[in-house]
């Protein structure tokens, strides 16, 4: 007999039938509630709604698990490189040597951007913040190449977006942050990998050679394919609901960036430093910040902290913590902040308020820490994350357009102001 869920309204009987995906998770379909019952189900912050079925990313918040395509994060941060990883969640196999090949060489046919884009970067004043200046740049995107609007695109045209998405956004990316410290842009060059052209472009300088350290590049590899994808995240899930209404994947994707932007969301790791460096300035008394972020009149809270899903440990948060430490050691950096935050962790990691809400160290708490001994810039580091989530958005988009998955429209219920006639200002 199919598992099914019973519900009684109003004495009345209704049954609806249970969803199991391939990893056993449960959900119960309520797409006819409405029409059988009149009843909707309310649930702000969608924490117990599952809003499509997908097959990209699986995670188990209670056992730390997160996997690509079937594959464990932990193995691919050890063996593999971004580009690979964004094909495997994009087309949902890990490539052939060729694929991989074709799929690499064309993103590096792809990393200029039109000179008039420069126009529009040079308009930003260099106080802009990038991530406000990255969303702008991959919505005008949609004016370089009108024909990504046109939501029947053809299976190649759709690739070419894809592939011109992933090729430009490290472009203007780090043009981003030249426009920000008032230096000349770097091109790219197509000789370099994705992540060491990224590196180049980011601080090479007119006046001398910049060299590319292959320990800076194997982090950033590990960060970008950390950050690839997380299911249905705010930014995410944003992305989805724009595509949903036949919106081109430049647009979404610019939403995206928006919803990322916000720092209980990805602007968290450009908090957690600021944070640190607050703490650090304050003396680097980790238990009196550890007490604002218990005290509910304090709208202070310990940014890094906390997971809408994972309530036992963010495995990411696992392999950054060890990266950070391994980065520092090899370039030979001493951050005091550092310790700040394994003592903030450790504080935190003993004290019931914590333990209680099952809150622990989440992705963002240590990436920062090995953004900043890269020389990555704060306020480049929610783009940082951007970049790396740019496959896991990419993928999205294409299952939720694959799946013809109807245009996202929540329902609600109703709390204000039943009917009533206009009244003229005279009698107000
Ligand atoms: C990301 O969804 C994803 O997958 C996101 C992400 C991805 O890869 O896309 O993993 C990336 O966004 C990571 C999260 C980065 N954000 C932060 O580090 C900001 C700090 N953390 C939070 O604000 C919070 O933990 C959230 C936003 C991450 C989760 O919020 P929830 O699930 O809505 O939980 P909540 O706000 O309802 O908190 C539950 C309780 C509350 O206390 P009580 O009302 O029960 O007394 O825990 C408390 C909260 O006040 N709490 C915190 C806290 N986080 C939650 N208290 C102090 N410090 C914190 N960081």
């Amino acid at each position: 007999m199919s598992e099914h869920a019973e519900i009684i309204l109003e004495g009345k009987s209704y049954k609806f039938p249970v969803v199991t995906g391939t990893e056993n998770e449960k959900a119960i379909d309520i797409a006819a509630l409405r029409s059988e019952s009149g009843y909707i189900t309310l649930d702000s912050g969608y924490k117990n709604t599952g809003a499509t079925k997908s097959a990209i990313t699986f995670l188990d918040g209670e056992q730390g698990i997160l996997h690509y395509r079937g594959y464990p994060i932990e193995q691919l941060a050890e063996k593999s490189n971004f580009v690979e990883v964004a094909y495997l969640l994009i087309y949902g196999a890990l490539p052939t040597a060729q694929e991989l090949e074709d799929f690499s060489g064309k993103i590096k046919m792809h990393t200029l951007v039109n000179e008039d884009m420069r126009k529009i970067l040079d308009g930003f004043p260099s106080t802009a913040h990038p991530m406000g200046i990255l969303s702008a740049m991959i919505s005008s995107l949609t004016a370089f190449y009108p024909e990504s609007l046109n939501p029947n695109q053809s299976k190649e045209e759709v690739d070419l977006s894809i592939i011109r998405l992933m090729a430009k956004i490290s472009t203007i990316a780090a043009w981003s942050y030249k426009n920000s410290v008032g230096h000349p842009v770097n091109y790219p060059k197509n000789k370099l990998d994705y992540c060491s052209n990224f590196l180049h472009m980011m601080f090479a300088f007119p006046t001398e050679d910049y060299e590319i350290n292959p320990v800076v590049v194997d982090a950033i590899n590990k960060l970008l394919i950390l950050h690839a994808d997380h299911e249905q995240n705010c930014s995410t899930s944003t992305v989805r609901l724009v595509g949903s209404a036949n919106a081109s994947l430049y647009s979404s994707v610019s939403a995206g960036i928006s919803a990322l932007w916000g720092p209980l969301h990805g602007g968290a790791n450009q908090a957690v430093i600021e944070m640190l460096e607050q703490i650090k300035a304050d003396g680097g008394d980790s238990k009196k910040f550890i007490a604002k972020a218990k005290d509910k009149d304090d709208p202070f809270r310990l940014m890094g902290f906390g997971h809408r899903v994972y309530k036992n440990f963010d495995p990411r948060a696992r392999i950054i913590k060890k990266a950070a430490d391994e980065v520092l050691t090899a370039l030979g950096i001493n951050d005091p902040i550092l310790t700040i935050a394994m003592e903030l962790e450790e504080a935190a990691l003993n004290d019931p308020y914590f333990v209680e809400r099952k809150l622990y160290p989440n992705v963002d708490f240590y990436s920062g820490i090995i953004y900043r001994a890269l020389g990555i810039p704060t306020d480049m580091f929610t783009v940082m994350f951007a970049l790396g989530r740019l496959p896991g958005w990419i993928a999205q988009w294409k299952e939720m357009r694959e799946q013809k998955e109807p245009i996202g429209r929540p329902r609600q219920i109703y709390t204000g102001e039943t009917e009533r006639n206009y009244v003229d200002i005279e009698k107000r």
